[in-house]
């Protein structure tokens, strides 16, 4: 399970501009959707969509009226697409960067995961895991989707299981919620996992 070829920012920009985007649902995914209906409602929490891609959860977001959302990714043309279909989405909420040399200002108060775990080179893992902690208050959450399959197919994207994951998540989050999606995109049914975890208070970066 290891990448064939450096997965950086120049890889993922090919990608777009070779249009081979099968990742790309082309609108929020259900189980996002659900989890985002059932919040408070738009307030200032920071929401950050790391891997974002061409933004579809910060679309929706932005939509309903947070006025606090961000996403990042490395491949300017993803950005852009969301840039284009949303053009009042602030600018500079989109950050052209690498998720592990994020630093910001003010922690946030929400991650969302959306086929960007997957995405990685899985050595990258338990650095995933140390910088969502990292990016968070104490208390916030890091939810969304990891796949709990494996593929047959050389990655991106690279499977897993729910145990390995565990042991990744586990300095650093308390589970609340940590089991099968049963609202997944039909291709993806059945190999999903739905989390919500949130980030424990004492925790050593
Ligand atoms: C499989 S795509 C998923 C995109 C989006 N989340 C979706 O579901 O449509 C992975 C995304 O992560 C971005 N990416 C890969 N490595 C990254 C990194 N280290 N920091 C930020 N973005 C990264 C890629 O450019 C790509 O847009």
């Amino acid at each position: 399970m290891q990448p064939t070829q450096k997965l950086d920012a120049s890889y993922w920009q090919g990608r777009y501009e070779a249009h081979q985007t099968g990742w790309d649902a082309g609108q929020i995914t259900p189980p996002l959707r659900d989890y985002f209906v059932q919040l408070s409602g738009p307030n200032a929490r920071r929401i950050l969509i790391p891997g974002a891609g061409r933004g579809y959860e910060a679309e929706y977001l932005h939509g309903q009226g947070y006025p606090q959302v961000w996403v990042a990714d490395v491949a300017p043309d993803a950005l852009a697409a969301l840039q284009t279909r949303v053009p009042d989405f602030p600018a500079e909420h989109l950050l052209l960067q690498d998720f592990f040399a994020l630093t910001p200002a003010e922690p946030f108060d929400l991650l969302v995961e959306q086929t960007f775990f997957c995405a990685l080179d899985p050595a990258q893992r338990p650095a995933y895991a140390r910088q969502s902690a990292a990016l968070l208050r104490p208390g916030g959450k890091l939810m969304g989707l990891l796949f709990d399959t494996e593929f047959s197919q050389p990655g991106p994207p690279f499977g897993g299981s729910a145990a390995e994951y565990r042991a990744y998540f586990e300095p650093y989050f308390d589970f609340v919620h940590f089991a099968p999606a049963y609202n997944s995109l039909k291709p993806r049914q059945g190999r999903e996992l739905f989390i919500c975890l949130r980030r424990k208070t004492e925790v050593k970066l």
